[in-house]
């Protein structure tokens, strides 16, 4: 009984120990090689945070620099184009059956001009990577919400 009593304390002073482990003490619990693979993985995500964290700027810009020169009636089906319409940028998807989507071309993460990806018919921001189905509907954050249609 009493062994019983001792392990059942062990276990729950190791379960509380873990709990208030901070990430760099978790990690060296881990073992060498997954500890490398979960190094690599920070690195990654940091070194794209910061690249998308400096080219923001420049991305929030460009887009709304870029000048089409498309129309709508030149659009063919299944195609989409950021479009200039009465002075506005508009998202314009022409769908196979010849339906016109217009929407926001205004990502509602942190407000860059999405791009109209041709091969998989999707909206796609280039600052932070969130996608839109060719309706709107967001399908991949970070934003969160679809975009305003029009
Ligand atoms: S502005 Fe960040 S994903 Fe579009």
């Amino acid at each position: 009984m009493r062994g019983r009593l001792t392990v059942g304390l062990r276990s729950l002073e190791a379960h509380i120990q873990v709990r208030i482990l901070t990430p760099q003490h978790k990690l060296a619990l881990i073992s060498g090689e997954r500890q490398n693979i979960v190094r690599l993985k920070l690195m990654s995500d940091l070194l794209k945070i910061t690249t998308q964290g400096i080219l923001y700027p420049k991305r929030f810009i460009e887009g709304r620099l870029k000048k089409s020169t498309k129309t709508i009636s030149s659009l063919k089906d299944g195609e989409g184009a950021i479009l200039t319409v009465e002075g506005k940028k508009v998202a314009v998807y022409k769908s196979i059956g010849g339906k016109i989507d217009k929407l926001s071309p205004v990502c509602k993460h942190l407000g860059c001009i999405v791009d109209f990806n041709q091969k998989d018919k999707t909206w796609d921001c280039p600052c932070h990577g969130s996608r839109y189905k060719a309706d709107g509907t967001v399908f991949k954050g970070p934003s969160k919400k679809n975009l305003d249609k029009i």
